[in-house]
């Protein structure tokens, strides 16, 4: 029997953390970390993540803008708004849901972010920085698989972690921070993606796997070695008549038969997902102070 890493536990954790950080900047008079969120177009997944973005945020006492914008918006206003935030001194990160509507450019309006309010860890800036180990904002799911690993106490140093997925939100930017010689990281790393011609012979090999390629259930118990850590990126909507909504969320990983031979593992929901809001809230809280302290 696995032990289960229980991400909504540990992302109530941190936001109680980060929220007495809030409290006490607000009990000295000073002003508090602001974030500006932007949605453009009705993409329902989109949509939830935003609200539950902002709702996190102002639990936690942090300023919260919500820009909702037309499916249709042009890339010049959308480049206008991301300038106006730049400019703005009560707002200290900004997030850009992705993806983006066909006519917007994501790489131009990612570089158009401040790299100092880069939240999400996009700019091209922060992502050289990661790989050369310099100070850097973490991408937030990513950020959030190493701090379970750490909070957990799961050992990374020398040990064979296995990605499987190459995207730039988590699968590159996941394997370089495990790859640094630091701590709660140092690890061996291999990166596999849809054009492995065995994928089994990696994934065998691993001490810890980590599934990030958006597909329902990709991971069987047959793909894995007993004892092995597994942490499972995945949301996928699978249909399912008897749940209300219709569909049901599920991970890139064959929970019920994986669950048996791994020694720890992240169910889905309630795995990685939560930590990813979580950790959008640190990364505010970091980019308030660095901006704060010059
Ligand atoms: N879309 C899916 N995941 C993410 C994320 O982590 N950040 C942003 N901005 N958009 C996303």
């Amino acid at each position: 029997m696995s032990i289960l890493i229980d991400g909504k536990k540990t992302a109530e954790e941190i936001r109680l953390e980060l929220k007495a950080k809030v409290d006490l900047l607000k009990k000295e008079g000073k002003k508090v970390p602001g974030l500006v969120t932007i949605l453009v177009g009705e993409n329902p997944a989109s949509q939830s993540y935003v609200n539950s973005k902002s709702k996190a945020c102002i639990e936690i006492g942090m300023h919260s803008i919500v820009e909702r914008l037309p499916q249709d918006l042009p890339e010049k206003k959308l480049l206008d708004l991301v300038n106006k935030y730049n400019n703005d001194d009560d707002i200290h990160g900004i997030l850009i849901q992705l993806p983006l509507p066909e006519q917007i450019n994501e790489q131009k309006i990612i570089e158009a972010i401040n790299p100092k309010k880069d939240v999400d860890g996009f700019h091209p800036a922060n992502v050289g920085n990661l790989v050369i180990g310099n100070q850097t904002f973490f991408p937030c799911t990513p950020y959030g698989v190493l701090e379970l690993l750490s909070r957990y106490k799961i050992p990374t140093e020398g040990k064979h972690v296995v990605v499987v997925g190459r995207s730039n939100i988590v699968g590159k930017p996941v394997a370089n921070m495990l790859l640094q010689k630091k701590t709660g990281a140092n690890a061996v790393v291999t990166v596999c993606h849809s054009a492995a011609k065995d994928l089994s012979q990696f994934t065998k090999s691993a001490d810890i796997l980590v599934a990030a390629i958006g597909r329902a259930h990709f991971i069987k118990a047959d793909m894995i070695k007993e004892g092995v850590v597994v942490i499972d990126v995945g949301i996928n909507r699978v249909e399912d008549s008897t749940a209300k909504k219709g569909y049901k969320l599920v991970g890139d990983v064959d929970f019920v038969e994986v669950e048996k031979k791994s020694s720890y593992i992240t169910p889905v929901p309630g795995g990685v997902g939560p930590m990813t809001i979580a950790m959008l809230l640190k990364n505010t809280l970091e980019a308030y102070a660095r901006i704060t302290n010059g």
